[in-house]
Formats: C-alpha cells, sequence, structure tokens
C-alpha cells in the first residue's frame, strides 16, 4: 500500500488546475444508462472511484471508450443487476439503480452498507421510487425493484435533504409517465450539473439550482456532450493548503460562487480570498490565522466533505474554534490523528472544540476515510518535521494527482510505494 511522505514548513506558491468534480461524475456516468445514445462527457477526473464505476456500467452493457473524453453508449443493457464485489467498493454505485428500473422496469442493486464515516442507509432512495409506483423487496443484501408498466411520476417530499436520493429520483423520473414534483431535494452544485446534463438528453426538468425539482417524464433521452463542474471540495481542500502554509495559491477553474459558507468561514480567520479572471486566489500572511465556528449542513450551508480540512486549519489558530458535523454521525476519524500530531482537540457528541497551538508535530498517522486523509495532508504541510501518511488509496478515490499538485506549488511531498511482501507475491 502507497504512503506519502510530507516535511512541513514551505509556504505553497503556485497555481493548481482543479479537476472536475468526482461528485459530479459519478451521478453523470450513471445517467449514461438513461439512453441508448452516447453520452459524452469532459473534464472526468482520473480517479479511483471512476474506474470503480466504469466497471460497473460495462458489466451492464455499457460501451466505453475513453480517452480526452469518456464516452458511454448503453445500445442495450446487459444485466440489471449490480453486485456487490462491485457496488461495495463505491457507496455512489447505488445511482445506477433509479436509470435501470426507469429504462427497463427492473433492477437488483446490493445494498452498499455502512462506510467508514456512518451508517449511511438508502431508504429514502427507496421510499421515493416506491412512491413513484415500484414494487422493491430487499432479499439477500439486494434491492430487488420492479415496475413493469413503468415508473409514474408523484410528489415526493425528501424526509432528509439526500444528494444521491435526489439524483436518483430526478433519473428515474426523466422516463416516468407524467410529472414528478422532488421537495426538500438537495441543492448541491453537482446535483445541478446533472440536471443541466439530463436537460442536454432531452429531460423535461424546472427548478435546477432550488430545493424544489419538477420533472416531467419523457419517452426516451437522446445522447449529449456535457463538462464536468470543476471540483469545488478539491479547489476548497487547497485553499486550506495555501492558508495553513501561510502561502499564495492560484485554483485554476475554481468559482466561488460554489463555495459561499466556506469562503465566509476562511476570511473570518482572516484568510484572503479573491476572484480572479482564472479562478480563485487565496493566501495568507499574517501570522496566527483567528479561530472559526462551523456547523456543516446541506449547500449552501457548510459542506461536511470540506469539515476535516477546515479543522485542520483551525489546530493552528490563536484561539478556540468549534466544528459541528450535522450531516454524517461518525466523521471525526481525523481527530485522533491530528492529536497526535500535536493538536488539542476534544469531541463531545457532534461537536469538536479545537484549542489552536503554535505548531503541529509530524507524526506517522493514517485515516479511514478520503476527506479524513486530505486533512492529514494539510496538517503535514505546517508540521514541523516528517509526516506519514498510511493508506494513501483514500486519497486516489477522490485527489487526482495530489502529490504533484502540492509539490508544483513547492511542498515537499512524495509518494513511497510499498511492494507487498515476497510471500503475499508468491
Ligand atoms: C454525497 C457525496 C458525499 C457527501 C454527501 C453530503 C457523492 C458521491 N457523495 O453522498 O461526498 O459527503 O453527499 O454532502 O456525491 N441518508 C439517509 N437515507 C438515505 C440517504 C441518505 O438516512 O437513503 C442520510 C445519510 O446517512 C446522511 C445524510 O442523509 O446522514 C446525507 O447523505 P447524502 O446526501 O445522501 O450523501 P450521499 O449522497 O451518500
Amino acid at each position: 500500500m502507497d504512503k506519502l511522505r510530507v516535511i512541513g514548513g514551505a509556504p505553497l506558491h503556485g497555481e493548481i488546475s482543479i479537476s472536475g468534480a468526482k461528485n459530479a461524475t459519478l451521478p453523470l456516468m450513471a445517467a449514461s444508462l438513461l439512453s441508448d445514445e452516447p453520452l459524452r462527457l469532459t473534464n472526468v477526473p482520473a480517479l479511483a472511484d471512476v474506474t470503480s464505476m466504469l466497471n460497473l456500467l460495462e458489466q451492464h452493457g455499457v460501451e466505453v471508450t475513453n480517452d480526452a473524453s469518456v464516452e458511454l453508449k448503453a445500445g442495450t443493457i446487459a444485466s440489471t443487476t449490480a453486485p456487490y464485489e462491485l457496488v461495495r467498493k463505491m457507496r455512489a454505485s447505488v445511482l445506477v439503480l433509479g436509470p435501470l428500473l426507469t429504462r427497463c422496469g427492473q433492477a437488483k442493486v446490493s445494498i452498499p452498507g455502512g462506510c467508514a464515516i456512518g451508517t449511511r442507509p438508502v431508504d429514502i432512495h427507496i421510499q421515493g421510487l416506491q412512491a413513484m409506483g415500484a414494487d422493491i423487496e430487499i432479499d439477500n443484501g439486494y434491492i430487488v425493484a420492479h415496475a413493469k408498466h413503468g415508473l409514474k411520476g408523484t410528489d415526493f417530499s425528501f424526509p432528509t435533504v439526500s444528494v444521491g436520493a435526489t439524483e436518483n429520483l430526478m433519473m428515474a423520473a426523466t422516463l416516468a409517465t407524467g410529472t414528478t414534483r422532488l421537495m426538500n431535494a438537495a441543492c448541491e452544485p453537482e446535483v445541478n450539473d446533472l440536471a443541466r446534463c439530463l436537460s442536454a438528453m432531452g429531460a423535461q426538468i424546472s427548478g435546477i439550482g432550488t430545493d424544489t425539482l419538477v420533472i416531467d417524464g419523457v419517452d426516451r433521452l437522446h445522447g449529449a456532450d456535457h463538462c464536468v463542474v470543476g471540483d469545488r471540495i478539491e479547489a476548497g481542500t487547497y485553499a486550506i493548503a495555501a492558508a495553513i502554509t501561510g502561502g499564495e495559491i492560484e485554483l485554476l477553474g475554481a468559482d466561488i460562487d460554489l463555495l459561499p459558507t466556506f469562503v465566509g468561514a476562511l476570511r473570518d480567520m482572516g484568510v484572503v480570498v479573491a476572484s480572479t479572471t482564472r479562478g480563485i486566489k487565496v493566501s495568507a500572511t499574517i501570522d496566527r490565522l483567528s479561530p472559526v465556528t462551523v456547523s456543516t449542513a446541506p449547500y449552501p450551508g457548510y459542506p461536511t466533505d470540506l469539515q476535516a480540512q477546515i479543522m485542520a486549519l483551525a489546530c493552528i489558530a490563536a484561539g478556540e474554534s468549534q466544528i459541528t458535523e450535522n450531516i454524517f454521525e461518525n466523521r471525526f476519524m481525523h481527530v485522533p490523528e491530528l492529536n497526535r500530531m500535536g493538536a488539542e482537540i476534544l469531541v463531545s457528541g457532534s461537536t469538536a472544540t479545537i484549542q489552536g497551538v503554535s505548531h503541529l508535530k509530524g507524526a506517522e498517522v493514517m485515516a479511514t476515510d478520503l476527506r479524513a486523509s486530505v486533512s492529514l495532508v494539510l496538517a503535514g504541510l505546517v508540521a514541523k518535521g516528517e509526516t506519514i501518511i498510511n493508506r494513501v488509496y483514500h486519497l486516489d478515490r477522490g485527489y487526482e494527482r495530489i502529490e504533484e499538485k502540492l509539490a508544483a506549488c513547492g511542498a515537499q511531498i512524495e509518494r513511497i510505494s510499498e511492494q507487498p511482501p515476497l510471500r503475499e507475491v508468491i
């Protein structure tokens, strides 16, 4: 398993190109199942999760051409089953459920199960599809869904805001009979990106960008070309890399309008964030940043996917910060690891209280999810001495060429590839 080695202390200066958003790419790829014509996606990031989704789609019969763009053609659906071996690798695999069911009248998708950051059920996806007339039972760990005469438009109000359930139901509704009204829908930029792509494929969707989506079902969708929206979470992560090292980075292709609450929090801490013609410029010149109070919430609230990163920054602020996680029940795995690096963080329920310290110290650390791992990289960039981050495969799921991008701005960071022990090879 690869590791990252970081020597902290160098202020980062330069520019970083922001990749296409992982969380937009995965549902966009699933949307290819809705048409027998090709969907061509550009700005697709090279990530392990994208490869997992490609493998799943190929198994459903999608023809994949992967060069400058990714072309997905679901001429015929070879299988309506998403097997456990593929789904367990990535929770977003459940996004094939709505498209398969609405196009083929049936789908059998393994339940993704829990994950490191919480139990993360899929009950809302199921409730919504049932409201659209699907017969669904759980059998042997699989969601087995039938809609013999197709899905029917309905009014459905999400009991909790869910990004994935909004995407699944929106895709299902594009080919349903009649009108579907989705209320209390997620309006994350990645949901809007999917809605725009579906519209380009011929779907009739209004209310894009609001919490009420109205979808008039059509008989068929056609092919389209779509450029994936930039990754606001990647942009936010590198913004913190600039801030935590006291440097200045221009984030090329980043859109400040997609990070309203995050940018507000950084500015509260004293970080300078400005829009440029090419993206966003982030710099920090003051000696110690101010503490911050952050509470995660659905968009446009503070993103849970940037919670661990701002906690790393709060570790070296002058004073007491408070960070509350409201979306996932177990998303503080980075806390004990940051504490091993000299941070002073106490967790009580869903709130972490962080006493800023003057400096962090390098250590050997590891984390069990993507954003927790990257927060340790950020801490390592400013820590005294050497930090070794284990289990880099978490980072490879969501950050394209992270060590190259950071090194180009002056970070001392390298990947250590570890060969498996000889006996495992034999
Ligand atoms: C997506 C993102 C993830 C992000 C999250 C919240 C992708 C691929 N992943 O995940 O990076 O952290 O949004 O912004 O886009 N819930 C239920 N029942 C359900 C569905 C969700 O109880 O059927 C709960 C979840 O456990 C969680 C909350 O709702 O507590 C929000 O989850 P959701 O928005 O669905 O997250 P994902 O779509 O899985």
